[in-house]
């Protein structure tokens, strides 16, 4: 196990009802606050209208930032940030999914820094202080309630990067699963492979002697999939979206990597399909994640076969850890499939043309992956294996 340092400042209301507490909760930062939101879900719904009340009720005055986009765009931070500075806004307030979370911890720390937002994620500047922010999670997939990432296309370049920096952490998170029970099958299963996705990333990896961070995750695994079929059968079971919901936040806040490093080469290269074609991140990271493990597989041959016999409760039988590996690699993909992911690139419309240009341009990006650093020919040959 290696050294770490584990810092978490979010706190967290879990449960049925607490998003009543929005008002109050927000008024303990300021008066001025704007109401970040997505594409309308939320008016919908009805939990506009109870936020807004809640928010009035406190003496909060609320300006908002709506019509936020999956694969949230720069140019939506921009605007956010020059309205905070007009309205002289003192909280920001996400009320959706990753994409509000994200784009409202860019605006918050946007606005208390005199350049362009981008700058943070090129390496420019790095985010120092940014304005209290409190979120209402809609959807359950990212963990951006909880941790430190924030994911921004820019939508000149199509780039889609991340920035990861403690200021980003919100300072209250709201997680109140009936808020998910109207979340569409597709979306609900984006977002379960995106944990699940979370959890690989932090569970294949190069450091030896992680037992507790592997019991750890395998828990999480095992719960997803025991869970999946209930909130695909019945959107509105609650203790079923409860228990998806606090995997996902656990997936990705950052407890389960303390002690190692994560590979997260997957992730990289997903974000450049869905910041080139604009497809659902869950989507992307359906098909690349069994490619990926194929492609490592010989590398970490035991910790595959840990995985199969552990998670997916697949014999030994008298197979070699490759050979078990690869049984439990070709039932992850088999679970994708039954639970409505794609597992092709051609399913979600991507052909060969721009392969080569999206592997140059991640590779360039600097060295990704731990338990292989993967060069552009590596990414290439995982891209065209999807196809
Ligand atoms: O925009 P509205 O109308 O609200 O509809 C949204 C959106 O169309 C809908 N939705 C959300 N909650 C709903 C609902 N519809 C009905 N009822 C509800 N309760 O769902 C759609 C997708 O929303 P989005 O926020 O885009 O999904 P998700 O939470 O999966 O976020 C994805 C974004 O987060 C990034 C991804 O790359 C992607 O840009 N990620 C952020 C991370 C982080 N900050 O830590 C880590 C992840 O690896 C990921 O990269
Ligand atoms: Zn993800």
């Amino acid at each position: 196990m290696r050294n770490f340092e584990y810092w978490n400042p979010t706190r967290l209301f879990f449960g049925r009802g607490e998003t009543d507490r929005v008002g109050q909760e927000c008024r303990k930062y300021g008066e001025r606050v704007l109401l970040a939101y997505g594409g309308g879900s939320i008016k919908k719904t009805g939990l506009y209208d109870r936020i807004v009340r809640r928010l009035q009720e406190a003496g909060c005055s609320v300006t908002e930032l709506s019509g936020i986009q999956p694969n949230p765009r720069l140019s939506k931070v921009r605007e956010g940030v020059e309205i905070c500075r007009r309205e002289k806004v003192e909280v920001v307030l996400a009320v959706g999914g990753g994409s509000v979370i994200d784009t409202a911890k860019i605006v918050a720390a946007g606005v208390c820094y005199d350049g362009d937002p981008w700058d943070f994620f090129t390496g420019k500047s790095v985010p120092e202080r940014k304005l209290p922010l409190g979120t209402v999670l809609t959807l359950a997939a990212t963990g951006s309630e909880m941790n430190r990432n924030a994911v921004i296309t820019n939508d000149e370049t199509q780039e889609k990067l991340v920035v990861k920096n403690p200021v980003l952490f919100p300072d209250f998170s709201i997680l109140d699963p009936e808020n998910t029970f109207t979340v569409p099958k597709d979306h609900t299963v984006y977002g379960i492979v995106d944990m699940m996705a979370h959890v690989f990333e932090q569970y294949f990896h190069p450091v030896p002697e992680t037992p507790l961070q592997d019991r750890l995750a395998e828990s999480i695994m095992k719960t997803i999939i025991e869970y999946t079929p209930r909130v695909l059968e019945n959107p509105k079971d609650y203790d079923a979206r409860a228990t998806i919901m606090w995997c996902g936040t656990l997936a990705l806040n950052h407890l389960i990597e303390a002690g190692l490093t994560g590979d997260w080469a997957t992730h990289r290269m997903e974000l450049e399909l869905s910041g080139v074609y604009d497809i659902p991140h869950g989507a992307g990271l359906a098909i690349l994640f069994p490619q990926w493990m194929e492609y490592v597989l010989p590398l970490i041959p035991k910790k595959f076969a840990q995985f199969a016999e552990r998670v997916w409760d697949i014999p030994r039988g008298n197979r070699s850890d490759e050979d078990l590996g690869k049984a439990g690699i070709e039932r992850t993909r088999q679970w994708f499939r039954e639970i409505g992911a794609p597992t092709r690139l051609r399913e979600v419309g991507i052909g060969e043309e721009r392969l080569e240009e999206m592997a140059e341009r991640v590779a360039k990006r600097g060295p990704i992956g731990s338990v292989k650093v993967l060069t552009k020919e590596d990414i290439l040959t995982i891209y065209r294996r999807s196809l």
